[in-house]
């Protein structure tokens, strides 16, 4: 098991991913990107390349398991007033066939190392809605520690959400 940056060895599994939540559609909130421009995409958003107002560099991370590609994991270099009230520094998502199987707590893992040693960040605020079970779960057994919860006005409505951090050098 592996993370990765996007490659084209895997894009014809991550294809397979995007088609399973579109048959899964409720969902569809978080997505994954568009197989024709993730890969692009993901580099100019790691270099900082044309972004938009407000937002800051990010890493694409693919979660690949015997060449299958298994999930998705985003990660914020650092965070603005916005950011640390919805979004924190990781973002996460396990392909629909792939869930409930320990993929996301390990992807999760994976990535604290990624975070210490690719990007020198010693803690990581990671937010999730606050009914959101397997994400908490994932978060707490990664070592998060909930901060508080805060109300935020989304497009998709009023939500309560957590605010966890990980201590990465522990
Ligand atoms: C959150 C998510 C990444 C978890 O991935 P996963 O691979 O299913 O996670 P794991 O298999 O490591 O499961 C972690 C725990 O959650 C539990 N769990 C998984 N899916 C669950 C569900 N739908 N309801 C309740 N508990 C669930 C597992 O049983 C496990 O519990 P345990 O450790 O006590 O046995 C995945 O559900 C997902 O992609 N969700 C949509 C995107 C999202 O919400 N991302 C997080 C944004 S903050």
């Amino acid at each position: 098991m592996e993370l990765v940056k996007p490659d084209e060895k895997y894009l014809s599994s991550y294809a397979e991913a995007v088609e399973e939540d579109l048959i899964h559609k409720s969902d569809a909130v978080r997505a994954f990107g568009d197989p024709d421009t993730i890969i692009e995409k993901s580099y100019r958003y790691e270099h900082g390349i044309d972004l938009k107002p407000g937002y800051v560099k990010a890493t694409t991370l693919w979660l690949i398991d015997q060449g299958k590609f298994i999930g998705e994991i985003g990660i914020r270099h650092e965070l603005t007033p916005a950011l640390l009230r919805f979004g924190g520094n990781i973002g996460y998502k396990v392909r629909w066939s792939e869930r409930g199987k320990g993929y996301g707590t390990k992807m999760l893992r994976m990535a604290l190392q990624y975070c210490k040693n690719a990007l020198g960040l010693r803690r990581a605020l990671i937010t999730c809605d606050d009914d959101n079970i397997a994400s908490i779960k994932v978060i707490e057994h990664n070592g998060g520690v909930l901060e508080d919860r805060v109300t935020n006005r989304l497009e998709r409505g009023i939500v309560t959400t957590r605010r966890y951090w990980i201590e990465i050098e522990r």
